[in-house]
């Protein structure tokens, strides 16, 4: 072995002591389980009433026919048995017949049921992933933005993977294993007390070791399922991290720390998994041994029996013979194996339900609240432009009223901070008449971002408000009020798709034509044209195949071709050489005419002519006016400008 392995293996083991802890699984709690299986059941019989209800029947009646069996080999036993002491084989040829064909149809029907059951199984468990995929996408699609802030991507990722995952196997194999267990046992039981009753209680009362050893190992198995399903989304989670950030990781070559980092939520995975496996691994040798132990207890005691004449007490009425005996040690046999069936049963469902408890935490999330009514009526033909967009507010009449859409924003003393204790706006208050370009300018992390999150409602403000056409913007619906308001993004994201579709995504019903105007509206034809497959090139993984500022160049087209009375630039063109800036910014002051624009620059040449510039400092407008109000006053926006170029 090389040294450098050995080492790796020495840490390796250095490690594995030191994390040697008690429990990290003991400590989770998991009084959802419950709730959760009998949740996901129900869930199945609403979405698949007629299929799962088959299901039931075709395996019920599977399991009897498996052990109905026994019981025709009993009679069967008996006619040979006294056949054999006649000798009258000719008069045993009908009863048995009988019994040969009733065992065979017994054996068809089962086999017929087993394979109609076994294929509506695969319709009911991908039916069931398939809806709990959906929904946790529409779910995810209506979750507040600040649920993302404090979820990792990676981890809402192994919802739909791992944990759909795990619940496939508690449908399609966990549920129908566990429960031929149960069956098995109590028609195993059934037909023991068809041959003895006593013999059935000391088996029963034996029975009390494996279901205490199955009780007791499932309980913990559980709690590590439920930590190791959690662990692979962290796992995932940091996977995702890296993977976004990985150039970032190559420059501070941080890739020593990111292994070590990795190592150590992997070892964590690993114990967790191999608890769990361990766990439920003891269990069939247990079951096993405990089996074999419990057949020499009623080898010995139905022996015994037989050996001092007890008297029998049975359905069958039979005594105590080598022919009731013998079935019933068989029989021992049978319930081991069925519980070991029941066992092995509730593997995939301890892991399904761990994987279907986090689903239904993420299905249970509360959606982001949207309670106002007032509606936009937009259209997006050729034939009416954005001046005929109207707000449509109910009334209690019946008779709504129309308001046509200006673009007339007013926040008045807005007090709005992601956590509630720490302010980041601290009474913002400014007033954009229709038209009107109006800019926020300010220092990193001054909260110009901030204002764009709480104009489109990511994030609703504590106190003061927002008004849209003196209609306050708690008040409509959010769609709507999205729908009103183009916005370019601090962090252009674009998608997997042609250059002409991501244009597209702002106005599914805009034409090629219309796509192709707002390219050349917002500087982004230029380079398109120069593409080798021009509008039809596709956008690899958010954009990697275009340069920052091209993608820039797109997220404004994006926005152009919604064509909304109000638009948000936020850093629209800070990746872009200044050359193009002025280029773009003809388009752009062409895409703003006639509309309330919202801009925010670093830039100050991309602002100079704006209506109003608001300095903001610290999460408050500390200067307010035109550039050459501003210039004149000799103050903050004065710095900035005269500072800014002093750095051009
Ligand atoms: N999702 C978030 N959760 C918590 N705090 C946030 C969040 N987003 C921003 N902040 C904080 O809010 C403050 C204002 O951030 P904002 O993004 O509005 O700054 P900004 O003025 O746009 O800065 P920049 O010029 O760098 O874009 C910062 O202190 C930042 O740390
Ligand atoms: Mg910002």
């Amino acid at each position: 072995m090389s040294s450098i392995s050995k080492a790796y293996i020495d840490k390796d083991k250095e490690k594995d002591k030191k994390d040697k802890r008690p429990g990290l699984a003991e400590s989770i709690k998991d009084p959802e389980f419950k709730r959760s299986f009998k949740r996901i059941m129900a869930l199945i019989f609403k979405l698949f009433p007629v299929r799962a209800t088959i299901v039931t029947i075709t395996y019920m009646i599977s399991v009897v026919a498996n052990l109905t069996p026994a019981i025709f080999m009993q009679k069967a036993l008996m006619v040979i048995d006294a056949t054999w002491k006649t000798g009258d084989w000719a008069a045993a040829q009908g009863p048995i017949t009988t019994i040969a064909i009733q065992t065979a149809a017994v054996l068809l029907t089962g086999a017929i049921c087993q394979f109609i059951y076994s294929q509506i199984l695969i319709t009911l468990t991908q039916g069931t992933a398939r809806y709990i995929r959906n929904e946790m996408f529409e779910k995810m699609e209506r979750l507040p933005i600040s649920y993302f802030d404090n979820h990792q991507f990676g981890d809402i990722m192994s919802h739909y993977t791992n944990d759909v995952d795990a619940l496939r196997m508690f449908i399609g194999s966990g549920i129908l294993t566990f429960f031929s267990g149960v069956f098995g046992v109590v028609g195993t039981v059934c037909v023991m007390f068809y041959y003895s009753v006593w013999l059935t209680l000391i088996e029963l009362g034996s029975s009390v070791i494996i279901f205490a050893t199955v009780g007791f190992l499932g309980s913990r198995t559980a709690r590590y399922y439920k930590a190791q399903q959690k662990q692979i989304g962290v796992v995932e989670g940091f996977i995702e991290e890296i993977m976004s950030g990985l150039k970032t990781v190559k420059v501070f070559t941080h890739e020593p720390i990111i292994q070590d980092e990795f190592d150590d939520l992997n070892r964590e995975l690993f114990y967790v998994s191999r608890s769990a496996a361990r766990c439920m691994g003891v269990l069939p040798p247990a079951l096993f041994n405990i089996g074999n132990i419990i057949y020499v207890i009623i080898a010995i005691c139905g022996s015994s029996f037989i050996y001092y004449n007890v008297p029998n007490l049975s359905i069958s009425g039979l005594g105590f013979s080598i022919a009731t005996v013998v079935p019933f040690l068989n029989m021992t046999k049978s319930l081991t194996g069925n519980i070991g069936a029941l066992s092995r049963g509730i593997n995939p469902i301890l892991k399904g339900v761990a994987g279907v408890q986090r689903v239904f935490e993420l299905m249970d999330e509360k959606p982001e609240a949207d309670k106002g009514d007032v509606t936009l009526l937009a259209c997006h033909s050729d034939d009416c432009d954005r001046r005929s967009w109207k707000w449509e507010i109910p009334e209690k009449d019946n008779e709504n009223t129309f308001i046509p859409v200006r673009g007339d924003i007013q926040l008045e003393n807005v007090v709005f901070g992601y956590k509630s204790d720490q302010p980041v706006l601290k009474g913002v208050s400014v007033h954009a008449h229709p038209g009107q370009k109006v800019a926020f300018v300010g220092a990193t992390g001054a909260g110009k971002t901030t204002i764009t999150n709480l104009l489109n409602r990511f994030y609703d403000i504590e106190s003061g408000s927002i008004k849209y056409d003196s209609i306050d913007i708690k008040d409509m619906k959010k769609d709507s009020l999205r729908k009103s308001l183009g916005m370019v993004l601090q962090d252009t994201s674009l998608f997997n798709d042609t250059v002409l579709e991501n244009i597209r995504f702002g106005n599914p019903a805009a034409t090629d034509e219309d796509c192709i105007a707002a390219a050349k509206l917002s500087g982004a034809d230029d380079f398109v044209e120069h593409l080798p497959r021009g509008y039809q090139t596709m956008i690899q993984s958010d954009g990697s195949n275009f340069s920052q500022g091209q993608r820039q160049l797109l997220s404004i087209a994006r926005a152009a071709v919604a064509n909304p009375p109000v638009m948000i630039l936020d850093e629209a063109t800070s990746s872009i050489d200044t050359r193009t800036e002025n280029l773009v910014q003809m388009g752009m002051d062409n895409l703003m005419k006639g509309r309330t624009t919202f801009v925010i620059a670093h830039r100050l040449s991309t602002v100079r002519n704006a209506d109003l510039i608001c300095v903001l400092d610290h999460g408050k407008i500390i200067e307010m006016g035109t550039h050459n109000e501003l210039i004149q006053k000799h103050d903050t926006y004065y710095q900035l400008y005269t500072g800014a170029f002093e750095l051009e």
